[in-house]
């Protein structure tokens, strides 16, 4: 199982220190809740023993991530610069007992440090204009009401390219008024302590092509219309979304130079990234979209390079992505997305292990400094532990970040039993101080569908 372990020297400290230290940590909890803009404080309390002898830890981190370090409270109160940058260690304990991370300890992604494991998963809201720019005063608003210190939010899918889109309403990055408008969602959530990475889109053939004059795809196999039998192959029709399979008629099967105009948008989006303030960005290679469909024999059968039945093939064109981004961005501070069991938008190839272990294997062998992989779970039986051993085995500091349909009680168990981070989409939707909620046990408000993709405040921001 990965383990990150804080490397901060343990000094015994007496029980009634910790009953201060507790009660202070309780009021100031308190007093955030009546703050407009409620957010975590950073006083973790760790390993108490039931002798009253423990640990006590303050983590602070730098907003630019540059600069973090550790810092620890003796039994004085005085605290401590221990001066070591990365004081979060990786080790391989799979299959040891329960050490008990809980989802408050802090976490490295990589470059990316972290005092909680709560994550913001990113989700489509359907907010930009027309031209993929976020509307002042909305945009900003939704993202810094989800902002807590030390918390990471992944910013919904955003076009590397307009070539690379088609879905209305959705932002990107390529142009300079889309970075601008990202630059004061950046400011905002960092002037709170929080950490944001762009999530980089391409949608390959299950774009609207009413939006694309030409829908790129690694082959032409369009989506199946849906049917009852098939009810993933076209998603959310009754949310508002278009219906996929009348992009046939401008399916394109993608040239070299196809491919390379692509990668290419990824690397400028990371480079427009960097300008827009974000801590890193994650490659979306999950979901149905264009690196899923290249990866996935569903959506693949080329005979070139990039296709075949060797998922070293598969996985070509998200390996040249993530060789042309890390030309303009450190990878430790870019994530992978996969949602290797997921049946959205006609997906889920037969035994998904086959391809992602070797994907992650060879990923990981390249990139060992990877920030993070963030795994979609499936259902009951769809294994991800061989996934997270490839993460352990190879990464330096590498995090996993699991997601779907956790409970905050969910998500502690698996924070307590296998390490990593928590992705929550749709409480998080509802939840704008989920963070807080779930550090203080407070009651969750459920999320409202029908307000997923309006384009008006209402279900966003209010
Ligand atoms: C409204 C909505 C929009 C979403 N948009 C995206 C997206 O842009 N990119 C992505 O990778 N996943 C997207 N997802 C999937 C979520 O990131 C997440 O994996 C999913 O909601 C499961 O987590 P949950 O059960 O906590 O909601 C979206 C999900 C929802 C409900």
């Amino acid at each position: 199982m990965p383990r990150y372990f804080s490397t901060l020297p343990t000094v015994p400290i007496p029980k009634t220190l910790l009953i201060v230290l507790a009660f202070s940590a309780v009021v100031l909890m308190k007093m955030s809740l009546i703050s407009p803009t409620p957010s975590l404080n950073g006083l973790i309390l760790k390993n108490v023993d039931g002798n009253g002898q423990g640990q006590a830890a303050l983590s602070s981190y730098d907003v630019d991530g540059k600069h973090d370090h550790d810092h620890k409270i003796d039994a004085n109160l005085n605290m401590k610069d221990n001066g070591d940058n990365d004081s979060v260690t990786h080790t391989e304990n799979e299959g040891e007992e329960d050490l008990g991370e809980g989802l408050f300890d802090p976490i490295r992604m990589g470059d990316i440090h972290l005092k909680h494991r709560i994550v913001m998963c990113p989700l489509t809201r359907h907010r930009a204009d027309e031209r993929g720019v976020h509307r002042k005063g909305l945009g900003e608003v939704y993202y810094e009401q989800r902002a807590s210190d030390g918390g990471l939010i992944i910013t919904e899918g955003t076009v590397v390219a307009h070539e690379a889109g088609g879905e209305a309403n959705v932002p990107g990055i390529y142009s300079a008024e889309q970075v601008d408008g990202w630059k004061s969602m950046t400011d905002k959530v960092h002037a709170k302590g929080g950490k944001i990475v762009c999530q980089l889109w391409a949608l390959g053939r299950v774009a609207d092509p009413s939006l694309v004059d030409i829908v790129y795809a690694p082959s032409k196999i369009p989506l199946i219309p849906p049917s009852p039998d098939n009810p993933s192959s076209a998603p959310d029709s009754e949310s508002g979304k278009f219906e996929k399979s009348k992009a046939e008629s401008k399916l394109k099967e993608m040239t070299q130079k196809d491919i390379d105009r692509f990668v290419a948008h990824f690397k400028q989006a990371a480079r427009n990234a960097v300008k827009a303030g974000f801590d890193g960005i994650e490659v979306h290679a999950a979901n149905g979209y264009l690196i899923d469909q290249f990866i996935q024999t569903n959506s693949n059968n080329r005979t070139d390079a990039y296709g075949g039945p060797s998922p070293l093939h598969r996985i070509q064109f998200l390996l040249d992505i993530l060789e042309s981004v890390s030309a303009v961005i450190p990878i430790s501070r870019v994530g992978l997305r996969i949602s290797p069991y997921s049946d959205f938008q006609g997906m889920r190839m037969v035994r998904p292990l086959d391809t992602f272990v070797p994907l992650l294997e060879e990923v990981l062998t390249r990139y060992p400094d990877l920030a993070y992989v963030h795994i979609i779970k499936g259902g009951e039986g769809d294994d991800i532990q061989p996934l997270r051993n490839v993460v352990s085995d190879l990464g330096r500091g590498t995090g996993v970040i699991v997601a779907g349909e956790y409970t905050p009680d969910k998500a502690r168990r698996v924070v307590r039993e296998k390490g990593g981070a928590v992705g929550f989409g749709r409480y998080f939707i509802s939840n704008p101080d989920l963070p807080f909620r779930i550090a203080n046990n407070l009651p969750l408000n459920e999320w409202d569908e029908d307000t997923f993709y309006t384009t008006e405040a209402e279900g966003y921001t209010e």
